[in-house]
C-alpha cells in the first residue's frame, strides 16, 4: 500500500474503471464536495479533436485516440489538486499509469458485470461496443482489464447499488479512514 503517497497533502484523486462504472458522474460529485479542479480525459480528447469520441474512433482510429488520451494526462497542471476522470482504457498504457500514480490516489470504481454493461450500453457513445455482439465484447474487455484495475488501484469502491453521491461519500470516507490524523488530503467540509 502506498500509504504515505496516498495520504500526502495536496494529492489529487483519479477515478479508473470500466465503462459504466460511473466515473464521470461520481467525478462531478467529488468535484462539488472537495472543490478540487475537475479534469476528464475523454472530454479533453474530444475537445482537442473537436468531435465526439465515437467519431474520433471512426475517423482517426483507436491508436490516435489512445495517443491523445496520454497527451491529455501529460498536460494536466500538476500544481492543482484535481479530480481526474479517466476513460476505461487508461490502464492499457504503462505511461498513463505512471502519470496517475505520480499525482493521485487511484480509486477503482467497480460494479458487477451485469450492472456495468447495462449502464454502459444505455447510450450509444461507446465505440468499443458498436459490434455485432456488444455483450460478448464487453465481457472480453472486462476480463482483460480487471487485473490491471486491481493492480494499480489504491482503493476499490463497488458502485453496483450506490447512487453517485453515495459512491462519492464512500470514496471520501475510505480516503479519510486511511489517514485519520491531520494530514488527510480531504477537506473536512467535503462530506
Ligand atoms: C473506453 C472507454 C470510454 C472512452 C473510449 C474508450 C475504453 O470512456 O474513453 O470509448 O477503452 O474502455 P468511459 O470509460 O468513460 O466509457
Amino acid at each position: 500500500m502506498r500509504y504515505w503517497m496516498v495520504n500526502r497533502r495536496g494529492r489529487s484523486i483519479a477515478l479508473i474503471g470500466m465503462m459504466g462504472a460511473g466515473k464521470s458522474s461520481v467525478g462531478r460529485c467529488l468535484h462539488r464536495r472537495t472543490g478540487f479542479v475537475l479534469h476528464d480525459t475523454d472530454e479533453i480528447v474530444s475537445a482537442n479533436f473537436g468531435m465526439p469520441i465515437p467519431e474520433i474512433f471512426t475517423e482517426h482510429g483507436e491508436e490516435k485516440f489512445r495517443e491523445a488520451e496520454t497527451g491529455a494526462l501529460r498536460h494536466m497542471r500538476t500544481e492543482e489538486q484535481m479530480i481526474i476522470v479517466t476513460g476505461g482504457g487508461i490502464v492499457l498504457r504503462k505511461e498513463n499509469v505512471d502519470v496517475l500514480r505520480s499525482q493521485a490516489v487511484i480509486v477503482w470504481l467497480d460494479a458487477d458485470e451485469k450492472t456495468l454493461f447495462a449502464r454502459a450500453s444505455q447510450k450509444r457513445n461507446r465505440p468499443l461496443l458498436q459490434t455485432k455482439h456488444p455483450r460478448k465484447a464487453f465481457s472480453q474487455i472486462l476480463g482483460s482489464r480487471r487485473t490491471l484495475y486491481a493492480n494499480i488501484a489504491d482503493i476499490r469502491v463497488d458502485t453496483s447499488v450506490l447512487t453517485d453521491e453515495e459512491a462519492a461519500v464512500a470514496i471520501l470516507t475510505k480516503l479519510r479512514r486511511m489517514n485519520p490524523k491531520r494530514e488527510s488530503l480531504i477537506p473536512a467540509k467535503a462530506s
